[in-house]
């Protein structure tokens, strides 16, 4: 039996990421801090659905004062915690950034490299390829993000990187673009979508609409997560982990609105700084290297969320 670790075990991609790991037969500890930039309810209800597992224990820790304790014994740590948001990224909460983003993922690696952990697998983002010069982005790419959240992701991975190359620490970053599904942050569109039009707040769409954006299932990121912890992977590689296709955000607003049966209320708003016009990926390293690639079309995977918010809200 694996001694897996979790960061971040709370949030929208960790809960189902520990999840998985306790449903393939692993004893699994989750660690989080249980931060307030959204509403904690649905972290303590993600957390309820894992509690009452015999192989699950929970302990609510800030990663940037240290992991010692838990990379002792772990075989593999999803570091999955971090501070989201990019919108959020200006003025002084530029602070919370680095401590969560930054400092955190380095103690992280630090603890993993002294203890001896066989695999860590850390939660980049797409974020960190900015407005790139073409698309479908690879990992070849010059990375130039285009807000401070996006440094931030950036400086974690280059962290990761680069205990790989320094100490041989067997670390993989997965850059996630935009992940959607059952369990989202209440900060993200397609939440805000699912309901505003199931009659909560009106939407607020940022800028045109003519932004693009690859989508990528929660189901698929789990996925990919359990690949990079088992594949025979580089230290310090780095791999796209997208829907493999790009919608624009009038598009996005259509089919949540034909999913629902009636029209996304939208409430049009200046562009916001730090927002790229279009991410995109190419997947073809992470289909080689980790034999994974995403499963879950759009429509697909916007109907598991509807289902989501309509259970929730009832
Ligand atoms: N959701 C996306 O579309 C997306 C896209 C790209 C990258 N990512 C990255 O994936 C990871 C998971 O994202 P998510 O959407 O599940 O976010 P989330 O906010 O739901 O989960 C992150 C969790 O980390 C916890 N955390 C923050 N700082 C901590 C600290 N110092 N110590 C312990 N716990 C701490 C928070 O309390 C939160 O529950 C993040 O690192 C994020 O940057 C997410």
């Amino acid at each position: 039996m694996r001694n897996v670790v979790v960061t971040g075990a709370a949030g929208f991609v960790g809960s189902q990421l520990a999840a998985a790991c306790l449903e393939q037969g692993d004893r699994v500890v989750g660690i989080d801090l249980m931060t307030d930039y959204y509403d904690v309810a649905q972290k303590e209800s993600n957390l309820a659905a894992l509690s009452g597992h015999e192989r699950f224990e929970f302990v609510r820790h800030d990663l940037a004062t240290g992991f010692d304790e838990f990379a002792d014994g772990a075989d593999v740590v999803f570091h999955q915690a971090g501070q989201p948001g990019v919108r959020a990224s200006w003025r002084n909460q530029f602070d919370e950034y680095l401590s969560r983003n930054v400092q955190a993922t380095q103690r992280v690696l630090e603890a993993c490299t002294q203890h001896g952990v066989e695999r860590l697998v850390y939660a980049s983002s797409s974020s960190i390829y900015g407005n790139a010069d073409r698309y479908p982005v690879d990992e070849e790419m010059r990375p130039k993000p285009y807000s401070p959240y996006g440094v931030t992701k950036l400086a974690g991975e280059q962290l990761c990187t680069l205990y790989g190359q320094n100490f041989g620490l067997s670390v993989a970053s997965l850059r996630y673009f935009t992940v959607y599904g059952p369990g989202q942050r209440p900060d993200m569109a397609t939440h805000r979508l699912f309901e505003a039009a199931l009659g909560g707040p009106v939407f607020p769409l940022f800028g045109s609409g003519e932004q693009r954006r690859d989508f990528t299932y929660v189901g698929d990121v789990v996925a990919a997560n359990l690949a990079a912890g088992a594949a025979d992977v580089a230290p310090g590689a780095v791999f796209n982990v997208a829907g493999g296709g790009d919608h624009s955000m009038l598009e996005l607003i259509d089919l949540v609105g034909e999913i629902v049966g009636t029209p996304v209320p939208i409430d049009h708003q200046d562009p916001e700084r730090g927002d790229v016009t279009r991410t995109g990926a190419n997947t073809d390293l992470a289909r080689t290297v980790l034999g994974w690639e995403p499963t879950t079309g759009l429509r697909t995977g916007l109907e598991h969320q509807h289902a989501w918010h309509v259970a929730r809200r009832n």
